[in-house]
């Protein structure tokens, strides 16, 4: 196998290197359960508070708070860097390292470099937007202020600034800081004609700053103060080294602990219209800024909670972009409400007219999003029409599909069917099945991974790498294939596969679909393998059905029992890939000490949960096992795959 990409080592030193044995060189590790406790390497104490996870690949210290993977724990002890430790974990497990490392240090430390260097532009540009507001050096600015509602306090909380009417104000000041133009082009601060001219890129505007989450300020936004059909109302800076469009959120680094505290966001279209949450006491406001709300800044949010309120703009355009927003905040598993405005309002409007109580009430009675999308795409068709309920449906389906949630998913489509008066849920599981296919399709072509384990603060290298598991051409998941074997065989397996195997657990896309056409369709395997023929569409490869078919499973004694098993099995693997995400998210470089506290918190909340849960999965598994003295008919993990183990 060889290895390439820097990041599928990193993965694998996580996962492959043995975390007793390495830590077990320098303190002696006694075995508690599952995991391993000493007296901690990285603080004096007399009674051990160090926990070492080896099957979750991280260890933890309840005394200092010292944590991480195999990799921080050598960074750790050998005072080493990030590369130079996995490196020496790689080399240890004999993995192939990718070639030219020091030019590849070389242009990280490069962009590493320009991304300070930007930064301090942008630290220097705030000053001077601040000062120019302050001095009065644009009149405009400083009358406009009071128009808008924006007193002292929030000028200030908000680091709002302004620009004068002029090419190069700014540009003369940095210069004369030492700046570079070329750096300043580079930074957005300035653009260059085509004569090669270089010139302010925010010329007579209101200026607010947009700062990543730990509140550095990346970009700006300017607002028109003399309209100029010529330019945007708002412009925003380009994208650089530090700012990607859709990757952050205006006002997150403000409003991060006030929606901690209340476990929600209110999401907002605009800059003044956070702002004038803020001003009127709604503190978890942010902006998702020019774009409808995508995966990226869903992702970041769900860092700090598990609800949403959208609060955009009472017409056409914002109700769209609701529309849009809503499937990345489902899919990242928001509890997502949808606060509607009167029509020609904005938040910014609204608040200022009828003020915080008026906003609170609607606050307190949104509705799920589910359910207002379902009133949007109603008013759109007749469903007393079958054409009108067939395109309602179709409208529906991303919004279901986004359900990841099993428990939400099953009641969406119980509300989706009862709007349909009632029609067999066959009907409406087939159209979602042909969404999500098609969804795939797209995404495999445009090699998007939508991988919850993207980096979300920076953003530096997001778009790269589809993480997406591809297995090598002939090969499937072994356990996949059991799984969709049993299903197959028996209809006492396929039930149980009905009632338990959920979507998230699948990680092999030649067998995707054939699993959950058998899932998903009603009836006998016999009587759904009859049909595929007929189908207008067939749900994958016939060529991988019929290897499942015909590879062999050893002696089955009860097929139902050993579907439990590999179900089981499939949630514990997923559960585990989940782990190494997360591990994986604390590394990221943005994040502050305080960031990794809260993930870790996170992470231990969810692992107690899920104690819970595969308990009881456990205590119905056993029983199950009693009953039947558990068939020996599971393949071993591991067993080769199909076509080098003889069978047909
Ligand atoms: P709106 O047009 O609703 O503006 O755009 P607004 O927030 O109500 O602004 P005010 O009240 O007139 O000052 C909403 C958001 O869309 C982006 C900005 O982020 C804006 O806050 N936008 C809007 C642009 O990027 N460019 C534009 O030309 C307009
Ligand atoms: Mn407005």
């Amino acid at each position: 196998m060889s290895e390439t990409n820097f990041k599928d080592i990193v993965r694998r030193v996580k996962e492959e290197t043995d975390l007793v044995e390495l830590i077990g060189q320098s303190v002696s590790l006694k075995r508690v359960g599952n995991s391993f406790t000493a007296c901690c390497p990285f603080h004096k104490e007399k009674t051990p508070s160090f926990k070492v996870h080896p099957d979750k690949g991280f260890f933890f210290c309840f005394g200092c708070g010292a944590k991480g993977s195999a990799i921080d724990y050598v960074m750790r002890t050998e005072n080493l860097e990030f590369i130079e430790a996995t490196e020496k974990l790689a080399t240890a497990l004999g993995l192939a390292l990718p070639k030219s490392s020091p030019e590849d240090r070389a242009r990280r430390d490069e962009v590493e470099e320009k991304r300070h260097a930007i930064l301090s532009a942008n630290e220097a540009a705030t000053k001077w937007f601040r000062a120019v507001l302050k001095k009065k050096l644009n009149p405009i600015a400083n009358a406009y202020l009071p128009e808008r509602g924006l007193g002292e306090e929030l000028v200030e909380q908000f680091q709002i600034g302004a620009t004068p009417d002029s090419w190069d104000g700014l540009k003369q000041h940095l210069i004369n800081l030492g700046f570079s133009e070329g750096l300043l082009v580079e930074s957005g601060l300035c653009r260059q004609s085509e004569s090669g001219r270089v010139y302010d890129a925010f010329r007579n505007r209101l200026m607010f700053p947009i700062h990543d989450v730990n509140g550095r300020p990346i970009a700006f936004g300017g607002r028109q103060l003399v309209k100029d059909e010529n330019s945007g109302k708002y412009i925003n800076s380009q994208e650089t080294e530090l700012y990607k469009k859709g990757h952050h959120l205006y006002a997150l680094d403000i409003a991060r602990d006030a929606i901690m505290k209340a476990g929600y966001a209110i999401l907002c279209e605009g800059y003044m219209d956070v702002i004038m949450a803020h001003a009127h006491g709604f503190n978890q406001a942010v902006a998702s800024l020019g774009t409808a709300l995508t995966p990226m800044q869903a992702r970041l949010l769900k860092r700090f909670a598990s609800k949403t309120f959208f609060l955009y703009d009472g017409d056409l355009a914002g109700r769209d972009n609701m529309l849009k927003g809503g499937i990345p905040l489902l899919a990242a598993g928001f509890d997502t409400r949808v606060v509607i405005l009167p029509e020609g309002d904005d938040p910014d409007t609204f608040l200022r007219r009828d003020g915080h109580d008026a906003l609170k009430e609607r606050l307190n009675t949104a509705p799920e999003f589910f359910d207002w999308a379902m009133d949007v795409h109603d008013g759109k068709v007749d469903l007393a029409t079958l054409a009108g309920q067939a395109e309602f449906t179709e409208l529906m389906a991303p919004i279901i599909n986004a359900l990841k949630n099993d428990v939400m998913r099953e009641g969406a489509l119980k509300r989706l069917l009862e709007r349909l008066g009632g029609l067999p849920r066959e009907a409406v599981t087939r159209i979602l099945k042909k969404h999500r296919q098609d969804q795939e399709r797209r995404e495999e072509r445009s090699d998007y991974p939508q991988s919850p384990a993207s980096r979300t603060t920076s953003g530096e290298q997001d778009e790269e790498a589809p993480t997406a598991r591809r297995l090598p051409h002939q090969m499937v998941d072994p356990l996949e294939r059991s799984l969709l074997k049993l299903m197959i065989e028996s209809n006492e397996a396929l039930e149980t596969a009905r009632s338990n195997l959920r979507h998230e657990w699948i990680t092999d896309r030649r067998l995707e679909g054939w699993i959950f056409y058998f899932r998903d369709s009603g009836g006998y395997a016999k009587t759904l393998i009859e049909e595929i023929e007929f189908l207008d569409e067939q749900p994958g490869d016939g060529t991988i059905l019929f290897s499942v078919m015909a590879w062999e499973l050893s002696a089955s004694k009860d097929a139902a029992a050993s579907m439990q098993e590999i179900l089981l099995r499939l949630q514990e693997r997923h559960q585990q890939a989940h782990t190494r995400e997360i591990l994986g998210m604390l590394d990221d470089p943005a994040l502050t000490d305080q960031d990794r506290e809260r993930i870790l918190t996170v992470f231990h909340m969810e692992h107690r949960t899920r104690l819970k849960e595969s308990s009881r999965h456990l205590r119905t598994r056993d029983a199950a096992a009693r009953r039947h003295r558990l068939g020996g008919n599971l393949e071993k993990p591991g067993t080769p795959p199909i076509n080098q183990q003889g069978n047909p």
